[in-house]
Order: structure tokens, then sequence, then C-alpha cells
């Protein structure tokens, strides 16, 4: 019986301390040091290199550690069957709103624009946009996109979502399926990715989209690369029919040192960090799902095998 800890970013005994604390009785591993494969029954997993899930002969649950789960299924030798949770957690949302509600509020105040002028000595007062002028348009409305469309009903502006099945969020105009998406995207000035990666929505960040959005519109990425068509954005920037865009999330992570996006004056980065799992705040779902999976009772957060998220 026990837990492996799979991951790559150095973060393994942050997670095994937390385990500890909230259930000592669970063995749990890391991946790279000696552990008895056959006892190994839960992988709580980020981003895996390929192949490390598959010498574990009675594992029977892969908990992803964050809330998106589409890097667990790049690797061609992940075990079928067996179920995959994900994380469902307050922070994980309260802390994406966030970050999108202050890029939403930098760009109504123009502060990125400020910023270049500060550093060329430029006082040029410029127009400010107000909360009632804007339509937020949010893609995904999951656990993640339903609170950030709640906090931005509550500020006062206008929401409409686009998901893969209407949402009944209050406040909130709904759209769904590919007939619903022109009218959505029409009247969205800033746009929010927040969909789960598969492959419908891999690459739908595309000049086809850009162009159905008002001249001027903004974009915001903070789901994953995946979702983008880096070059369809570049030429959506630099033919003005975009203003800009705020990414948190690319292709490759860290993004090459060589990418245009660096140096773009419309792309304004953030290093992957709008929203990050902590662990006192996940631990008791990962232990909750270990007791369930224990006793054979039905898990939280399952990812659904035919939808993959
Ligand atoms: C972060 O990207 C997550 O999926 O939790």
């Amino acid at each position: 019986m026990g837990i492996v800890i799979i991951r790559q970013d150095g973060k393994i005994d942050l997670w095994k301390e937390a385990l500890k604390l909230h259930a000592p009785q669970i063995p749990v591993y890391g991946y790279l040091e000696d552990h008895p494969k056959e006892a190994i029954k839960m992988a709580l997993v980020w981003k895996q290199p390929e192949g490390s899930l598959a010498g574990y002969p009675n594992l029977e649950c892969i908990a992803s550690s964050g809330a998106g789960v589409d890097f667990l299924f790049e690797d061609p030798q992940l075990p079928t069957h067996i179920p995959i949770t994900r994380v469902v957690d307050e922070y994980l949302a309260k802390d994406m709103s966030e970050h999108v509600m202050a890029l939403i509020f930098a760009q109504l105040k123009n502060l990125y624009h400020y910023k270049v002028d500060q550093g060329n000595g430029v006082w040029k007062p410029i127009p400010y946009k107000r909360i009632v002028d804007m339509t937020i348009g949010i893609m995904g409305l999951g656990a993640l996109g339903t609170v950030l469309a709640n906090d931005l009903v509550h500020f006062g502006f206008t929401v409409q979502g686009w998901s893969g099945s209407y949402k009944n969020i209050k406040g909130v105009k709904a759209f769904t399926g590919s007939q619903e998406q022109a009218e959505f995207l029409r009247s969205t000035q800033i746009l929010v990715c927040l969909l789960p990666l598969t492959p419908a929505t891999t690459g739908i960040l595309n000049s086809a989209l850009f162009e159905q959005l008002p001249k001027g519109a903004h974009i915001i990425n903070v789901a994953r690369g995946g979702h983008l068509v880096d070059g369809d954005l570049l030429q959506m920037l630099d033919n003005g029919h975009l203003s800009s865009a705020c990414l948190d999330v690319y292709h490759q992570e860290p993004l090459p040192t060589d990418h245009p996006f660096w140096k773009h004056p419309k792309v304004h980065m953030t290093p992957h960090y709008a929203s990050v799992s902590d662990t006192n705040s996940v631990v008791p779902q990962i232990v909750e799902n270990y007791r369930r999976l224990m006793s054979g009772e039905v898990l939280l957060h399952r990812v659904s095998e035919t939808k993959k998220y």
C-alpha cells in the first residue's frame, strides 16, 4: 500500500511533507528513491517523465496534482483503464480568478502602456475604460471559469461564457457549440481561455477565431499553450486586429529565449504561475481519495474517460 509522487520540478519533498502531515499512516515515496513498486496503489503526478507510470503492476489511481490532466495523455505508456483524478480546489480557482482580474484591470487602466511610456520618459494621458463598458468572454466554464465568471459579475462586468455544454451561472450569458461561437465572439472585448486541453480544443485560438472578435480585442490565455496557434496570434497583433495578449502558458515551458513572444510589445507574459496547487489545501482531497480507493468507494473529481477532462 502506498503513494508514489512523480514530478520533475523539485517539489517532491514538499508534497511528501504535506502528505505525511495529513496522513502519517500512508507510506509515501518519491519516484526516484528505492520503493516497493508492487505496493503502490496511487500515483500523485505532475508532468511525469514518459514511461514512469508504467512500472507499477498494482496501480489503481493516477491523481493529477493540478487542475489539468492533459500532460498525462501525452505519455504513450500511460496505463489505460486506471481511474484518473484531478484537483478541484477553492484556492486554485480563486488564485486564477484574481490573476485574470488583475490582467483585465491592467487593460482597463492602460497600465502596460504607461509602463512603456515611463521607460521612454513620456507623459501622455490616454482615455481609460470603465467596467460598465466591458464585455468579458470566457471560454471554458468549469471549476476555474465559473469562479472567474462569478467574480467578474460581482464587479459589474458584462460576462458571457462559451463551454462544452450550457452552464447556468447567474448573470452570465451562456453559449455552446460551434453554431453559437460566432455570436459569443462578436461581442467579446476581452477573451479569456480557460478550456481544458483536449484534441477538440487544441489550436482553438487561431486566426479564424480571432477574426470573429471585434477589432481591438484582448486575449488572455491561462489554460494551456496548446490552445494557441502562436503564429496566428502574432499576425493578428501585428496587423492591429488584436490589441494585446496576456499569456501564462506556452507550447514549450520555459519558453525558449528566441521565441518572438519575449520581445513583442503587445504580448505580456507570466511564467505559468497564474494559479498553482497549494499542497496544504490540496492534500486532504488526495488523502480522501486514497481512503476511498482502499475502501472501494467512488473517487472525487474523476476525469471522464471519453472527454479526457
Ligand atoms: C495548472 O496548470 C494546473 O493544471 O493546475
